[in-house]
């Protein structure tokens, strides 16, 4: 049996419902993929770093979470006020890192996995700053460490699309990506299609879990900026900045045009887009980025995809286009996304 030491920071609904998983499929990663995943370290804002060499009880961190009360309140931890400090002098086998996205310095995420790597961890990551911001840097310092930096769930949640892409489609040449990579705009858009206004549509996605922190971040495009960033670097090797992506977001849509849409059979979507432009022989073709709303016919399989469904359709030599369908965001979908990339780096795929 392998054992391995995990270190979640960040423990809101991305890191609870991963602790969730850890704890509901305790057996099943034992018996299927022989690995004892124990939970030695968690961080959030309000507790600071905690520390348990024997591992952390899942169900009494979960319940502390749920209370509101502080995480040190879990018997025999040792605690950092720093989780800098925790986890550089604790360590572990991999790092999850689950704080809040922030697409202006990708902090405290970017410190925390710089900090992992350094220390010869693994690190996965549902946090979308620090690779939308830093992807070229922090591959390079995993390359360098020798370790494994992951990031399935920053798009499209547990939804295989990084995965699927280059592990699935190894070999194929990419040209062109196009998706629905934001639930919160898609559940908007689909609820004024039904007839809600913006404003309900809103608050339902924030009910229900979907929304960023701000929702100013998905409702003006850049959550999916964000995710679009991901995979330029990811797909296509390509680092760009916030900037280089053409941006619109939904919140100047009205109910009125949405309705008009679809008596024209077409259905407006927040699309995401990279696209290779024909290159010549002395240049590097260069990408299009671009986040806006298109209205798109019923014929293209991303107009039917609705409410907090995400999809990406890739557009490749070989495989013409492949369109992958599957949830965004959520507690289950994104620890899903988490517990792949785990078992993919104790089975040691790069
Ligand atoms: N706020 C994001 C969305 C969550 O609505 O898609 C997942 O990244």
């Amino acid at each position: 049996m392998k054992r391995l030491r995990l270190s979640i920071t960040g423990f809101g609904t991305v890191g609870q419902g991963l602790a969730e998983l850890l704890s509901t499929k305790h057996a099943l990663l034992q018996q299927e993929y022989n690995l004892d995943i124990i939970l030695v370290s968690v961080a959030n804002a309000r507790s600071g770093f905690i520390y348990r060499e024997n591992g952390l009880d899942i169900p009494a961190i979960l319940e502390l979470a749920a209370a509101r009360r502080s995480l040190t309140a879990h018997p025999g931890v040792t605690h950092w006020e720093n989780p800098l400090e925790g986890l550089r002098t604790t360590g572990g086998d991999i790092l999850v890192e689950a704080t809040p996205t922030n697409l202006h310095d990708a902090e405290p995420g970017i410190s925390h996995i710089r900090i992992a790597i350094s220390k010869g961890m693994h690190v996965v990551t549902a946090n979308k700053g620090p690779g939308a911001l830093a992807a070229d840097e922090l591959f390079a310092l995993a390359r360098q460490h020798g370790v494994q930096l992951r990031m399935e769930s920053t798009v499209m949640a547990g939804t295989p699309v990084i995965s699927t892409i280059r592990e699935g489609m190894a070999g194929a040449s990419v040209h062109a990506l196009r998706g629905i990579l934001n639930g919160t705009t898609n559940y908007i858009l689909t609820a004024m299609a039904a007839g809600q206004s913006y404003g309900e549509a809103l608050a339902d996605a924030q009910a229900r879990g979907y929304a960023e922190t701000d929702p100013t971040a998905d409702v003006e495009g850049f959550d999916a900026v964000a995710k679009t960033l991901i995979l330029a670097a990811l797909i296509f090797g390509r680092s760009l900045k916030p900037g280089d992506v053409i941006r619109q977001g939904v919140t100047t849509i009205t109910r009125e045009q949405v309705q008009q849409a679809i008596e024209q059979d077409n259905r407006i979507k927040l699309v995401a887009s990279l696209r290779l432009l024909a290159g010549d022989a002395r240049q590097e073709a260069a990408l299009e980025a671009r986040v806006a709303p298109v209205a798109l016919p019923l014929s293209d399989p991303l107009a039917r995809v609705d409410g907090v469904m995400n999809a990406l359709t890739v557009s490749a030599d070989t495989l013409s286009e492949v369109t992958i369908i599957g949830p965004g965001a959520g507690r289950a979908a994104t620890g899903q996304g988490l517990l792949a990339d785990i078992i993919a780096c104790a089975r040691g795929q790069v």
